[in-house]
């Protein structure tokens, strides 16, 4: 797996320390608030893990999962919900936890989505933001991390669905994708 890998973007160490800088500000800014941490499926699992660790206010903590992806790089703009929230919206202030915004496209169905739910409040929180690649404008209240056009994996991202278990954020060699789409 590793062989796989061009370069390491983030260190194991160095998510912990953006994830805990992040969560400080959430801290303070959600005090007093009915916040529901909503990671999406499955890329935020260990981002979430790892964010609500540092949560000290109050907290509750649901999963959506949609498709916008196949197993290219690249999204298909097309976004369905595959599992939705089970705890009810209804007056909650919402933080989408989220891998990485590439084209924006999944957040702006999900957040207008969730806006029609009557929620009090919907932001989003990313490990990973590539603003150049946006094709949708999404507001993000919370990024750890902008990056270039590259496409990652480990810490939950995936390709083709692997690569998710990797203890850090690493470059994938163009060779791997190159290789399997043709
Ligand atoms: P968007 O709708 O194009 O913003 O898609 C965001 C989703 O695409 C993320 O939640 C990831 O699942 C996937 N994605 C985008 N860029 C990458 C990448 O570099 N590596 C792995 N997955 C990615
Ligand atoms: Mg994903």
């Amino acid at each position: 797996m590793d062989k796989d890998i061009k370069e390491i973007l983030l260190s194991a160490e160095e998510i912990t320390a953006l994830t805990m800088d992040i969560a400080d500000k959430i801290n303070k800014d959600y005090e007093g608030k009915n916040l529901v941490l909503l990671g999406l499926l499955k890329g935020s699992v260990c981002f979430m893990a790892e964010l609500m660790k540092y949560i000290k206010i109050p907290c509750q903590i649901d999963f959506m999962s949609v498709s916008s992806y196949g197993n290219g790089t690249e999204s298909s703009g097309r976004v369905n919900i595959l599992k939705d929230m089970s705890i009810s919206p209804m007056g909650k202030d919402i933080l989408i936890v989220e891998d990485i915004i590439d084209s924006g496209n999944t957040l702006s169905f999900i957040t207008q989505y969730l806006k029609s739910k009557r929620c009090d409040s919907v932001e989003i929180v990313t490990l990973l933001n590539k603003p150049d690649r946006r094709q949708t404008e999404v507001e993000v209240k919370y990024s750890c991390k902008k990056i270039d056009d590259l496409f990652v994996v480990g810490f939950g991202l995936d390709y083709a669905e692997y690569y998710r278990n990797l203890p850090y954020i690493g470059v994938l060699k163009e060779s791997v994708y190159k290789k399997t789409s043709e």
